[in-house]
């Protein structure tokens, strides 16, 4: 039997068909990609390449023959009177990438040498999803996204929840008049969204596209009227009794007067030099965009030249999206440092192999927090997705999924300091209700610049925060109280003094039985504690000869803070707190109770089902219905080890 060559042109196909087929399926019907795009545009290239070598090869199926995309379940399937096509791209991100059309277009016209420029109309390459807005007599009567071109999902009811697209079209009374365009999501929306979602302990979006995407093809409206999005019109599907100007830029100019949203960034072109400097302005401009665009896009301007043109297999002669360089890359994640914020917020950042991005060179990445990375399963050494777009700091935004699959016993190989790496203090005090965006605001306008000045903040200032919620001010006001019953040990902890950790805490409260007798204690009296030596004695002597922190001390006393002075016994910290776990399956050596009272020691609940609102499952043998439902909620799933390593003791790396 022939053994098959591992490296025939007819086995690469075939897995670059498969590659392509799942990416696409992420891609286009669950909206969660695994890889950048300009890592899926690579494996496209690659196919197309050994095509043209191979034409014996080819095949009606293969993703470089057709829109890949299907109707989700749940929504209604549209047929579209005209195919929704996809677009030529020029890859090539220089000038010789636009002189390339304007030379393909002037060949197919056949044009002499010597012949007038030819006319382009040039927009921008709006990074969202296509729509098909159908309007009968003016009026909107349905929305469809492209699907696999022929056919569409019927979304109008999440899209009339869209205030930038009329109803009803100014002066235009037409039987039917399609007009197609992008649906995306402006940066600004998207980074509100996503701190909104982060602060929630929700999952957040890898970008304005996917979150776009998400919201169009949510299934309940009232969610994705939630969702902020924009739209573009830049082109028609079926037309019936209007006349279609003679230029598509006089196309667009007649939309924008019926009241529809038209991009202000295109520009009538002569030939190629006219496309270059329009590539080169639109290339300047990008940052400062309030939108992600991942190129630019020609179009023949006269209708009459475009019909004489017409299509191939899946995309029109006639126009070509030109790229440039992506806004997402892959780097290897290489170690991960904490960065202490103005408000003493800790974030951990991501040093990368250095990889260019977005148009500069990147080798810092924000991880946002630990319950993000977390999320996202992300360990040093990972390739990961980084994305840079505008002025927006850069992030990482996954981990590549790899040959291995979904990680599913995660055991993360970085915790974050349980002490401030600048100042030493503790990072502590978890407050109910106040998340980092919160804090960042209080301080801002000025209203604390302490701790104590937190607890006396009372709920009529809360309530008038911007953006506050009588809800929220209420919780707020009730984690506050909550906060305030302590132990001596916490507290301790808290004043964030320097070598004095929870267990040193522990055993000063155990040792003196008050905050006052250990405020006083002298530095031989000190040295008889346990655990206690010379440095430890000499650093909690300087804390509190510092008249500003025995301030502190009262303050918080004076504020509420209160314990039973002698206890001894410590609460561990509540590292947990306002986390959902659910436990299915048997756990090697955890016993369901013991997992249990391990979670709830340290603040986190267990709860019997799971949801959307579970935020770690942790699954042993045998793990059944629980675990799918995970699985499709996309929940991070532990095993024992990994709860090990969120329960605090970081086990030894797996093999
Ligand atoms: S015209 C027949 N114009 O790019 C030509 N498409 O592969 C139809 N896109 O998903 C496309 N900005 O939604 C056109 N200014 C623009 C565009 C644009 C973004 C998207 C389009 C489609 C893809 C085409």
């Amino acid at each position: 039997m022939p053994v098959p060559d591992p490296e025939s042109p007819a086995r690469l196909v075939a897995e670059l068909r498969a590659k392509l087929q799942h990416h696409a399926q992420r891609y286009y019907v669950q909206d969660s990609p695994e890889i950048p795009d300009a890592e899926y545009d690579r494996l496209f290239r690659d196919l197309q390449a050994i095509e043209a070598e191979h034409p014996e090869l080819r095949s009606a199926d293969s993703p470089t023959e057709r829109v890949i995309g299907q109707v989700l379940d749940g929504f209604a399937p549209v047929r579209h009177a005209v195919p929704m096509l996809s677009i030529r791209t020029e890859t090539d991100t220089e000038a010789s990438g636009a002189q390339a059309f304007d030379a393909r277009v002037r060949r197919e016209l056949e044009l002499a040498d010597d012949a007038p420029a030819v006319q382009y109309n040039a927009e921008l390459k709006f990074d969202g999803l296509a729509i098909n807005l159908r309007y009968e007599h003016g009026l909107l009567v349905q929305a469809a996204t492209r699907g696999d071109g022929e056919t569409g999902e019927d979304v109008t009811q999440n899209i009339r929840t869209i205030g930038q697209i009329p109803r009803r079209l100014r002066s235009c009374s037409a039987p039917v008049l399609e007009v197609r365009g992008e649906v995306y999501m402006r940066r600004d929306d998207f980074e509100r969204m996503n701190e909104r979602q982060r602060e929630r302990g929700d999952k957040s979006f890898v970008n304005p596209r996917n979150a776009a995407a998400g919201a169009v093809r949510q299934l309940d409206p009232a969610i994705a009227a939630q969702r902020p999005l924009s739209f573009f019109a830049y082109g028609l599907g079926e037309v019936r009794g209007w006349d279609q100007p003679a230029t598509h830029s006089a196309t667009l100019d007649a939309l924008l007067a019926m009241g529809l949203p038209v991009c202000a960034d295109r520009a009538v072109c002569q030939g190629a030099a006219g496309l270059v400097r329009f590539h080169r302005a639109m290339g300047a401009k990008r940052d400062a965009l309030p939108f992600d665009i991942d190129g630019v896009v020609y179009k023949l301007d006269s209708v009459l030249q475009q019909q004489r043109l017409g299509f191939v297999t899946r995309e029109p002669r006639w126009a070509v999206a030109h790229k440039y360089p992506a806004q997402e890359q892959i780097t290897q994640l290489e170690r991960i440092e904490i960065q202490v914020g103005r408000t003493g917020k800790l974030t951990p950042v991501a040093k990368l192999a250095p990889v260019f991005v977005g148009g500069t060179t990147v080798s810092n990445a924000t991880l946002h927090n630990l319950f993000e990375l977390r999320r996202k399963r992300v360990r040093v050494g990972d390739q990961v997705i980084v994305r840079r777009a505008g002025d927006v700091i850069p992030e990482v935004v996954g981990r590549v999924i790899g040959a291995g699959g979904e990680r599913t016993g995660y055991v993360p190989n970085f915790q974050m300091p349980r002490s401030c790496p600048a100042c030493g203090s503790a990072v502590a005090m978890d407050i109910e209700g106040l998340g980092e965006k919160r804090v960042d605001q209080l301080v801002d306008g000025d209203l604390i610049r302490t701790l104590p000045e937190l607890y006396n903040l009372g709920l009529a200032k809360l309530a008038a925060l911007d953006r506050m919620g009588d809800k929220s001010a209420d919780n707020l006001v009730a984690g506050l109280a909550k906060s305030r019953a302590t132990t001596l040990p916490r507290f301790l902890y808290a004043l964030g003094i320097r070598h004095v950790g929870e267990a040193t805490a522990k055993e000063l409260a155990r040792h003196f039985g008050s905050l006052d007798r250990v405020m006083d204690a002298s530095s031989e009296d000190l040295l008889a504690v346990p655990d206690v030596g010379p440095v430890v004695a000499q650093s909690i002597r300087a804390f509190f000869d510092q008249p500003h922190n025995r301030e502190v001390v009262e303050q918080l006393r004076a504020a509420g803070i209160h314990w039973t002075e002698g206890e001894a016994a410590i609460a561990a910290p509540q590292t947990l707190a306002g986390m959902t776990l659910v436990l299915t399956g048997t756990l090697p050596t955890l016993g369901r109770d013991q997992a249990k009272a391990l979670i709830e020691a340290v603040g986190g609940k267990v709860a019997g089902s799971v949801s959307k609102k579970t935020h770690y499952v942790v699954a042993g043998e045998e793990a059944g219905a629980k675990l799918d439902k995970a699985r499709e909620l996309g929940l991070v799933v532990l095993d024992e080890a990994g709860l090990r390593a969120l329960l605090g003791g970081l086990p030894a790396d797996p093999p």
